[in-house]
């Protein structure tokens, strides 16, 4: 059996479908292209079939990613399975991904269909897979509570209709490792030509077990895992990319398998999934959390000065977690910035370095230390943003707040080209602004989240504000980065306005 095991990306796909976690395009690209400098073998871009933004996502992924291979998600049904080649097959690479449920209660309910007719999709749709695209992978979904007999007929049904990958999920996350482990071993040894195919898993974390029964497969056999960047998912998420690929290095005495993943990228690429989507890396996150390596204790603090082993198991630079590189100064030239963004993975054309430039420029007048973080958050910024319906020219407000007078706000918009202004009061600061900034836009969505995280260390930190809005049914999340946090919240409000509206954009496209 082979020593290597292929990483299976699935952010952009099973990650998104995470509450909150939704990417438009240009971030969707970016980080396909992180994902490919972070070494994933196999990136699944998206679910083409889903919507017309779903399937131009995967598109503009295969054309843009040229060192693994992209694959596109489709129901076991001929229309998706089209749809979804169309949508891979300029990648260097490309891949179909189908699936269908195969446990008895999904057979039931949601199918309606008997064994023998979903053995028969399956053929169908793997045969039809397979005369379009040299790399099918089928799934079964829910295998997990499927009979391990069925399963072993579904996958040899599969197997001998052209299948080079065969997935295993534990869809709703009901497996315990043990048992996960033994059911690989059981399919490796019925399957009559299962050594024609890659076992692979796909866990979820319901029962917080991703890592575990993934890990447990690949000691049974499975020479594929599929992850997501931060355990990102459907529920309760994924396992984790960076959780899977750490206990396989740490402990490479134990499981002796290798992996193609560039671990220095490991921590850029959580952190760049974090700024995408708008929501901070928890703190006791393993791995990339910020107490991952934090030693509280005194007398853990003192084993560590004296030999880093007795309490580390693995080193922050390793995860590419580098102390705090100070990058640029109020004197750094254009050049120093272009190299930055270069280590960082940023390619960008000469206008947009020049407006990044502008950026950090304006930044270090303020701010005194300018990190890799806050460089990242300015391309983010000025670069990867969605264009704006609401643009934000001019914010003053007043944080007093006694028996005379109310925290207000005064600001100046752009409202779909045009310029107007508007000035009101709240309860607080941020509440003035937001006020105002309904005012303005003639929109008045309900505020389910608020938070602001400190990019760095100081007092003179950027703020990263996240919101999270709600109008009519739609959800839509904001982020924005700044050194005065009042218009960051501004920003990062405007930004989560300018998601809702292209949602709904979106939304009458699709009835149309
Ligand atoms: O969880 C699941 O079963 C899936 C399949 C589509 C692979 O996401
Ligand atoms: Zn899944």
């Amino acid at each position: 059996m082979s020593d290597k095991v292929f990483i299976f990306d699935t952010t952009l796909r099973d990650g998104e479908q995470s509450p909150g976690a939704t990417m438009n395009l240009q971030e969707k690209v970016r980080l396909a292209r992180q994902l490919e400098k972070l070494g994933v073998d196999i990136i699944e871009a998206g679910f083409p079939a889903a919507s017309q933004g779903d399937f131009e996502a995967v598109q503009n992924i295969a054309r843009a990613v040229k060192n693994c291979q992209v694959a596109g998600l489709a129901r076991a049904v001929q229309r998706d399975i089209q749809t979804a080649w169309d949508a891979v097959k300029e990648a260097e690479d490309p891949r179909i991904h189908t699936f269908i449920a195969t446990s008895d209660i999904h057979l039931e309910y949601k199918l309606r269909k008997t064994r023998e007719q979903v053995l028969e999709m399956t053929k169908e749709a793997v045969s039809f897979a397979s005369s379009l695209c040299p790399t099918v992978e089928f799934s079964a979904e829910d295998a997990s509570r499927s009979d391990w007999d069925f399963l072993v007929q579904v996958v040899d049904v599969a197997i001998k209709a052209g299948a080079k990958v065969i997935n295993i999920p534990d869809t709703v996350g009901y497996a315990q490792p043990q048992e996960f482990g033994r059911l690989i071993k059981y399919l490796l040894e019925k399957v009559p030509d299962s050594d024609k195919a890659i076992f692979s898993v796909h866990c979820h974390n319901d029962l917080g077990l991703a890592v575990a029964n993934t890990l447990a497969a690949i000691e049974a056999g499975a020479r594929q895992a599929e992850v997501t960047i931060s355990g990102i998912g459907e529920r309760a998420g994924n396992a984790a990319l960076e959780e899977v690929i750490m206990a396989l290095c740490v402990r490479k005495d134990y499981y002796n398998l290798d992996t193609n993943i560039v671990t220095e990228q490991i921590f850029p690429s959580c952190r760049l999934l974090s700024m995408i989507i708008g929501q901070p890396i928890p703190p006791y996150k393993p791995i990339v959390g910020a107490n991952a390596f934090a030693h509280e204790s005194g007398i853990h603090q003192d084993g560590v000065l004296k030999h880093r082993q007795t309490y580390e198991i693995m080193t922050p630079e390793s995860i590419g977690k580098t102390s705090s590189d100070l990058v640029i100064g109020k004197h750094s030239g254009r050049h120093a910035l272009k190299q930055k963004l270069d280590e960082l993975g940023y390619t960008l054309e000469e206008e947009q370095i020049n407006q990044v430039f502008a950026a950090v420029k304006r930044l270090a007048d303020k701010k005194k230390q300018v990190y890799d973080e806050d460089v990242e958050a300015v391309v983010l910024e000025e670069i990867f943003r969605i264009p704006d319906k609401y643009e934000l020219i001019y914010l003053y407000c007043t944080a007093i707040s006694d028996d005379k007078a109310s925290p207000s706000a005064a600001l100046k918009m752009k409202v779909d080209g045009e310029e107007k202004q508007e000035a009101t009061f709240g309860v607080g600061p941020i509440d003035a602004v937001f006020n105002t900034i309904c005012r303005l836009t003639e929109r008045n969505p309900k505020l389910l989240r608020y938070s602001v995280n400190a990019i760095t260390g100081g007092t003179d930190a950027q703020g990263e504000v996240t919101v999270r809005l709600e109008e009519n049914g739609v959800t839509a999340v904001g982020r924005a980065a700044d050194a005065d946090i009042i218009v960051a919240s501004a920003k990062a409000y405007i930004n989560a306005l300018n998601r809702l509206a292209k949602k709904e954009r979106e939304k009458r496209v699709n009835v149309e």
